[in-house]
């Protein structure tokens, strides 16, 4: 298959779950934000990595809907500044689903996910109490590609707060992949967890 993303006919729906089913496994944010009226808000995002370390640098990619209106995690971490991401292992990957539900603005996905809030240290939006590691995050920059529906908004936020269970470290302070299952996302409806961890040596030249 070719597909010419350049030309007038492209299908950027078709673009997205072709190119989903190949750039995986990817991480899943539970991004936890919070309404200048107070109100929680919940959604996964699996546009998400880490992608610099000093200062730790999160991205994030919520998408504008198909109808164009932007998602609520974008128009609060727009307004407030501040977000926090929960890592997703498999024992809360079915509330995690239950928080992409579209719930109407104002109602927030916590309780229809059955998640609790733990309050934060630096920011306002509480950290998942269910979650192993949370991230507590400032907004450094917004970038849009677009203003049509599917076109992103690319977040970058500075972590400025890690809370890990001491449950998931090994004796030098790491994360033991063994103790921590991760939850990728692949295409689809498809997701992978963390199955057989092995380790691959760079070599020294
Ligand atoms: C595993 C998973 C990953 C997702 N990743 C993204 C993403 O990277 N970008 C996006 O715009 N929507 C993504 N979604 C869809 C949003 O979670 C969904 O639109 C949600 O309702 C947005 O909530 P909000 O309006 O409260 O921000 C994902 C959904 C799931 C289940």
């Amino acid at each position: 298959m070719y597909v010419d993303v350049e030309s007038k006919d492209f299908d950027w729906i078709a673009g997205y779950k072709l190119c989903t089913g190949f750039v995986n496994p990817r991480p899943i944010a539970l991004v936890s934000t919070i309404a200048p009226d107070g109100h929680t808000n919940l959604a996964p995002f699996s546009f998400y990595n880490l992608v610099a370390a000093r200062p730790p640098v999160v991205v994030l990619g919520p998408s504008l809907r198909r109808d164009g209106r932007p998602k609520d995690t974008l128009v609060n971490i727009e307004t407030t500044g501040e977000f926090v991401i929960a890592t997703v292992t498999q024992d809360i990957g079915p509330q995690m689903v239950r928080c992409a539900a579209d719930l109407p603005y104002g109602q927030s996905e916590f309780d229809f996910a059955g998640l609790t809030p733990r309050e934060a240290t630096k920011v306002r939006p509480p950290l998942v109490r269910e979650a192993r590691a949370n991230l507590e995050c400032r907004l450094r920059q917004i970038i849009r590609t677009g203003d049509e529906p599917g076109c992103g908004a690319i977040v970058l936020g500075d972590v400025v707060a890690i809370h890990v269970d001491d449950a998931v470290l090994d004796e030098n302070g790491q994360v033991d992949p063994r103790k921590l299952p991760t939850l990728g996302r692949l295409g689809g409806q498809y997701y992978c967890s963390v199955g057989e961890p092995f380790e691959m040596e760079i070599p020294k030249t």
